[in-house]
């Protein structure tokens, strides 16, 4: 099921034609936009994902967000839903149209969530790392790179996730070029050693995760220790958990990197599965 939205609180058809042929996001990936989770009607972590929203189109030099404008969207999309507990909440705002007045195209639609993410959730997957040629210091260097901005431009991401399918894997690590952890093509990568969870600061240009804060809220209060420090690729299979974090996934168990195993997270990442629904 699909439920689509436009800023002004109209509903529109998912299966006709909205974006115009020369619209900026469309020919250029010139644009901004959110996946956000949705569990019986409550969309989790909305407003980081609007601050996030607003943060990323500030480094594109595009207009600030119409807050107010997406959140009636939201509304309007879960009003409207009449599909399973679940939804991926899409909310994409772009340049608008080419030699236009500059007024983005913005909607949110409403998403099933697929069967694929749904079984890795519960099964875990088998990752490979790849090289993302960022070094540290890069995003300050080349801000133009938009390094840790969620920008339309997924295309390498996407390349990437291809790349591991053909390792016969299902996700991805990026990491640097001399080995730090990065994180995944859409995920957050989190990791667990003894009551410790660690995940690579945004400064090495990655994107900053709604999903991983909640975690390290929850795990704070219970008394875990959370810290956000570099990681090397060595020391993922050494860990007692390596954990892909989004918004639609959640946590998502890596049992395999590089073709080998890795010790059994299952306990631990049941635990910290439990510690992130706590906070909701
Ligand atoms: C590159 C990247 N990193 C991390 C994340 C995780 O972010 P969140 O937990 O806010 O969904 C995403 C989300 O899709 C992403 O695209």
């Amino acid at each position: 099921m699909r439920v689509l939205a436009l800023l002004d609180g109209t509903q529109a058809d998912p299966d006709s034609p909205l974006i115009r042929v020369d619209d900026l996001g469309l020919m250029r990936g010139d644009g901004v936009f959110e996946t956000i989770l949705v569990v019986d009607g409550k969309p989790r972590e909305l407003g980081p994902h609007l601050d996030r929203l607003a943060r990323s189109a500030a480094m594109l030099d595009l207009p600030d967000p119409d807050r107010a404008g997406f959140e009636r969207a939201v509304d309007v999309v879960l009003g409207n839903w009449t599909g399973g507990r679940e939804i991926a909440l899409k909310l994409v705002m772009t340049r608008g149209v080419e030699g236009g007045d500059g007024t983005p195209t913005a909607f949110a639609l409403g998403m099933d969530i697929s069967p694929k993410v749904l079984t890795q959730r519960a099964e875990g997957l088998a990752a490979v790392t790849l090289d993302r040629g960022i070094e540290p210091g890069l995003m300050e260097r080349a801000p133009w790179l938009l390094l840790s901005a969620k920008s339309l431009s997924y295309a390498v991401n996407m390349a990437a996730l291809r790349e591991a399918e053909r390792r016969g894997a299902s996700e991805v690590v990026f990491t640097t070029s001399s080995g730090s952890v990065l994180e995944g093509p859409t995920s957050t990568v989190v990791v667990a050693r003894g009551r410790t969870l660690t995940t690579p600061p945004s400064e090495l240009g990655i994107l900053p995760g709604t999903t991983q804060a909640a975690l390290f809220r929850a795990a704070s209060r219970a008394g875990w220790q959370v810290e956000v420090a570099p990681i090397e690729v060595d020391e993922l299979y050494v860990a007692d958990a390596v954990v892909l974090a989004s918004s639609v996934r959640k946590l998502t168990r890596v049992h395999t990197l590089d073709g080998k195993s890795l010790p059994d997270s299952t306990a631990v990442h049941a635990e910290l599965a439990g510690l992130y629904e706590s906070e909701y």
